[in-house]
């Protein structure tokens, strides 16, 4: 019997259905048998290969993105770099390569011993923390892949004119999604109600609210930017809740701990946050866009005259996944943040919202 499952089916049987976001925060971060805590998710063996992972062309040009930065602030020492949830390490590693001898101060935050073991070697010299509000107070450039979308979503459905919450219940440890009034859905039916269609689906992340607004409270008292890369949307969006396993979707109930779960990621509330933090926001273009207008093509080509024909079939391979509008270029989005002080952020003057605001 799956543990995690047994765990979950206890707490439903004591207290009742749980929220999605309680059962993605029992199932992700566990202490003992959580996704995110021991597991690899990670690369070939994992249940996925993220962007840095699959061309070295992506941390490179973020590199660049970042070398624009300091070189606009005229080349400060005080300053860091932070990879939020650093993954294998691949992603710094290759910022590093760029920022040599100009910016040596990097920091990986992340939960999972795991990775934390392969970040250490990918970057000797790097700090870890697993909490922002550890790192030292200086202007810092924080950079999120694949990361907001791992936070727990609640989800909420419109029946018979009030919102739901869509919960998990269980019955002889089968898990299974039911409609409950909770406080939550009864604050939102009293906010919310009328411009939404019978079935209508919403999603609440109060979690990534509350990093964003961490990172902007940071970045505004020690100046700085953040910069993220994930799927989501500007306007509504229904159900995104999903499981993956082995790169491939997955019922999210049926394997409690060892199903990567996530939702899209709402960039809309996100520039709301930044608003009431009186933060910049940018974005969101899209990533074939970004890396195209940040030079994803030149450095490809550079890349290519001192390769063998094996690796520039390679390099064409991966920067394809990257950008093109078929696979990950248009799917995945960019935004970024910034402090009132900072100087004007590269990549995002087209794509599919074109103004900073
Ligand atoms: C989908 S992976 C992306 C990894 C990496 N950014 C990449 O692109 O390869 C999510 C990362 O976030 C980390 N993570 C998950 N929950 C976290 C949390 N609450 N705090 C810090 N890191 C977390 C995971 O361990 C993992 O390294």
């Amino acid at each position: 019997m799956n543990i995690l499952r047994e765990k979950i089916h206890n707490i439903i049987i004591e207290n009742g259905p749980i929220s999605i976001a309680s059962f993605m925060e029992i199932s992700l971060n566990d202490k003992k048998y959580g996704y995110y805590r021991k597991k690899m998710p990670l690369g070939s063996q994992g249940d996925f290969v993220t962007s840095p992972d699959i061309s070295q062309i992506f941390g490179e040009i973020i590199g660049i993105w970042i070398l624009d930065i300091w070189l606009k602030l005229k080349e400060p020492s005080n300053f860091q770099i932070v990879d939020l949830g650093g993954g294998r390490g691949t992603l710094l590693k290759d910022i590093n390569r760029v920022l040599k001898n100009k910016v040596s101060n990097f920091i990986f935050i992340d939960i999972n011993e795991e990775l934390i073991k392969l970040q250490k070697k990918a970057l000797r010299d790097a700090s870890h923390f697993e909490k922002i509000n550890d790192i030292p107070k200086i202007p810092t450039i924080f950079i999120g892949n694949e990361f907001l979308d791992a936070f727990p979503v609640h989800q909420f459905i419109k029946k018979d004119k009030c919102w739901k919450e869509v919960c998990i219940n269980s019955k002889n440890y089968e898990l299974f999604f039911s409609y409950e009034s909770t406080k939550l859905s009864k604050k939102i039916s009293l906010s919310n109600s009328s411009n939404f269609r019978e079935g209508s689906i919403i999603e609440i992340n109060f979690k990534t609210r509350k990093i964003i607004n961490n990172i902007s409270n940071f970045i505004r008292e020690n100046s700085g930017a953040a910069i993220f890369f994930d799927y989501g949307y500007m306007d509504g969006y229904g159900d995104s809740f999903q499981g993956i396993k082995d790169n491939k979707k997955t019922n999210p109930l049926s394997d409690p701990g060892l199903v990567d779960l996530t939702s899209h990621v709402n960039f809309k509330d996100i520039r709301l946050q930044a608003k009431k933090n009186n933060i910049n926001f940018y974005g969101p273009n899209t990533q074939g866009s970004f890396l195209e207008q940040m030079g994803a093509i030149q450095r490809l080509e550079f890349l290519e005259k001192k390769a063998t024909n094996h690796q520039k079939k390679e390099l064409r391979i991966g920067l394809n996944r990257l950008m093109s509008e078929s696979e990950m270029g248009n799917l995945f989005k960019v935004i970024a943040l910034s402090s009132k002080n900072f100087p004007s952020l590269e990549g995002f003057t087209c794509g599919t919202t074109k103004n900073k605001e």
